[in-house]
């Protein structure tokens, strides 16, 4: 059993994996109901091979637990959002189309929503997510600007979003190969759908659930997610965790993962080249170990 973390709109990996495994069976999960719709639709046919679930990776546990299933051969993680997602004006994601400010990967889960946090936040805990989240410098002045537009008119679209940021930040200091609310989207995004928390869960649910053995391969977007996933994967590669100038260890911490890269393994050229978006992609791949030493 292979257990495809992140479905998406193309099931591409979970093709891929179905296609290396013969005889074996994925598991593919994805918290966006319309990707599972889709996948369950692309996957009608082999309905035995590939089980299609909608939920988030973070509670892999559960999920597994519910089929019956006590350890997988393969974990694959590829984070952040699909094309589909990003390109559907109405999911409101993209600064690029008009549409509801709304960005939940899962409408069906409740939740709030980015227009929530920017007509209800206050403007530090606005600068605050837009720092953290976006790492973008002009946070303050987007929190001021947001908080200004919003005692006038509630920010309903994208497009107000938009608007409201391209003011906030002086055109001097636009960055050069991004749209200036490219930072301020993604914060807002990682905020709605607690990704870095769900990322940070899913991580140590798919390090638990590896056989011996079995493979995790992730594939990140922007620098916090791979910072997250460079640490965590860091961590459970190494055998103490005690401080330095500790002469013994009294952590009991083992190592339970072999790291097949130590540096992120980046797409090259060609591949850049048929897919844009593969250009700020990062991939780890880590493996159980079969005894921790
Ligand atoms: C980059 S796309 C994956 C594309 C996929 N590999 C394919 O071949 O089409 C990311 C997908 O992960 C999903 N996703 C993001 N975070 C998730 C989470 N915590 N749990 C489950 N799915 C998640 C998103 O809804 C999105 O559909």
């Amino acid at each position: 059993m292979v257990v495809d973390g992140t479905l998406g709109a193309g099931g591409v990996t979970a093709t891929l994996l179905e296609g290396v495994l013969p005889g074996g069976r994925v598991l593919a999960i994805d918290r966006d109901p319309a990707a599972v719709q889709r996948g369950r639709e692309r996957f009608a046919g082999s309905a035995r091979t590939v089980l299609v679930e909608h939920g988030d990776f973070a509670d892999l546990a559960g999920i597994l637990r519910h089929h019956g299933i006590d350890a997988v051969d393969a974990v694959t993680l590829d984070l952040g959002i699909s094309s589909l997602q990003l390109d559907d004006p109405d999911r409101g994601f993209s600064f690029r189309y008009d549409g509801p400010l709304d960005m939940r990967m899962d409408p069906s889960a409740g939740g709030i929503t980015a227009a929530d946090i920017v007509n209800t936040w206050t403007s530090d805990e606005l600068a605050n997510v837009i720092a953290t989240y976006g790492e973008e410098r002009f946070a303050r002045a987007v929190a001021a600007a947001l908080v200004r537009r919003r005692s006038e008119k509630p920010l309903r679209t994208t497009t107000d979003l938009r608007e409201c940021v391209e003011r906030a930040i002086p055109r001097r200091y636009w960055p050069r190969r991004i749209h200036p609310a490219t930072r301020t989207f993604q914060a807002l995004r990682l905020e709605v759908n607690h990704e870095l928390e769900s990322l940070e869960r899913g991580l140590q649910a798919t390090i638990t659930s590896l056989r011996p053995g079995g493979r995790l391969g992730v594939i990140s977007f922007h620098s916090l997610e791979d910072t997250l996933v460079k640490n965590a994967l860091h961590v459970a590669a190494q055998n103490c965790l005690c401080p330095p100038q500790q002469p013994l260890c009294t952590c009991a911490h083992r190592a339970s993962l072999f790291l097949h890269t130590r540096k992120a393994i980046k797409a090259d050229a060609v591949e850049i080249a048929t897919n844009p978006r593969a250009r700020s992609a990062r991939l780890r791949v880590a493996e159980k170990l079969a005894v921790a030493p």
